[in-house]
């Protein structure tokens, strides 16, 4: 049986409608990003993201469905972010998702955006368990035990800033558009030199993170500079940066996979479209034998066909959710 879910994604500044069937097979993933609109005040602007979502969702949906090629009555269900996210974001996809069930008669599924970001490698890999998941985005760090599928334990989380929102806040200090992630990573691939800069480890069995001291590190970095009236070299600064962040990143989810005895490490989240912690990943993964998975790059960033993947499993134990389901901009995983 062919299980063919719609899914919808709205927590943050793109607006995502996908078509999944078997929590598989993406028929279609189309992604609208506002990122040019938000570009110019340096970061997301939450009441022109949900105006924005407003304009474009039912737009998208149809698109979605134009290119699955797919009639709407064999839809098994509609998905949704529920949350975490920005809360009158979230409300444009929930409502839209409701109203598409609600007109066809299909069972609603809400769904946690960082069960997305981990199922997101369903879409392109076969998962075994237990597995570890490093979650690495614009709003979150977290590393996620796994001991079955939708089992979700976080034995390690940030206790500041998260890996992505420190990304674009160096950026923002080197003068890079937003979101500065993907610019950082560049300018740190074309380095040939890194400024040395700290590590935090925190306690010797902590699988916690913490990354304001870091970006703090570089602020003063840039600042020193201008005082002294001296050139910066940013890809340096960039390099030294992204080290610092990626030694930790790898260390902490090795020794999770370690004393977990888990039989995957799984890379989840924006920031694992980094190309220095993807390949600091496969590195360390092949040498000590450690099976990695990686989602391609357009499944990392925010999309609904991880909504969708993660979707499915609810619905194989038949987990919907009520027409009175609300968007939470906070939602423990
Ligand atoms: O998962 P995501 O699309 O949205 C959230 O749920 O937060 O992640 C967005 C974050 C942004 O902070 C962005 O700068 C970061 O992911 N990001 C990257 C890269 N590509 C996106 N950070 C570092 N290197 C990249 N290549
Ligand atoms: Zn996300």
């Amino acid at each position: 049986m062919t299980i063919t879910i719609l899914a919808v994604e709205t927590s943050c500044d793109e607006t995502s409608v996908s078509i999944v069937q078997n929590g598989k097979k993406v028929c279609s993933n189309v992604v609208s990003s506002q990122m040019e609109t938000h570009e110019k005040f340096g970061g997301v602007v939450p009441e022109i993201a949900s105006r924005k979502h407003v304009e474009t969702i039912t737009l998208i949906m149809e698109e979605a469905i134009k290119q699955a090629n797919i009639d709407a009555k064999d839809l098994s269900a509609v998905a949704v972010t529920q949350g975490p996210g920005l809360v009158g974001s979230l409300i444009v996809g929930m409502v839209a998702a409701k109203a598409f069930a609600c007109a066809l008669d299909l069972p609603l599924i809400g769904v946690h955006h960082i069960a997305g970001h981990i199922y997101a490698n369903q879409l392109v890999h076969d998962l075994e368990y237990p597995l570890m998941s490093l979650v690495v985005s614009g709003g979150h760090t977290e590393l996620v035990y796994m001991e079955a599928p939708g089992s979700f334990k976080i034995i390690g989380q940030t206790r500041d800033d998260a890996v992505g929102e420190a990304y674009d806040k160096v950026a923002r200090a080197l003068g890079l558009p937003y979101p500065g992630g993907p610019y950082v990573d560049k300018l740190a691939q074309e380095s040939d030199a890194e400024i040395k800069l700290p590590r935090a480890w925190l306690e010797a069995n902590s699988y916690d993170f913490s990354f304001s001291g870091l970006k703090s590190a570089v602020l003063s970095v840039v600042n020193q500079a201008k005082m002294k009236r001296e050139v910066l070299n940013k890809a340096h600064v960039a390099l030294g940066f992204q080290n610092s962040v990626i030694d930790v990143l790898v260390e902490k989810s090795l020794r999770a996979v370690r004393q977990f005895n888990a039989k995957q490490l799984l890379l989840a989240g924006g920031v694992a479209a980094n190309k220095g912690l993807r390949q600091a990943l496969q590195t360390r993964c092949e040498k000590e034998g450690i099976p990695l998975l990686i989602p391609p790059l357009d499944l990392c960033t925010d999309n609904a066909a991880m909504i969708g993947a993660a979707a499915f499993l609810k619905w194989e134990k038949q987990d919907f959710s009520s027409m009175d389901l609300k968007s939470e901009a906070r939602l423990p995983l």
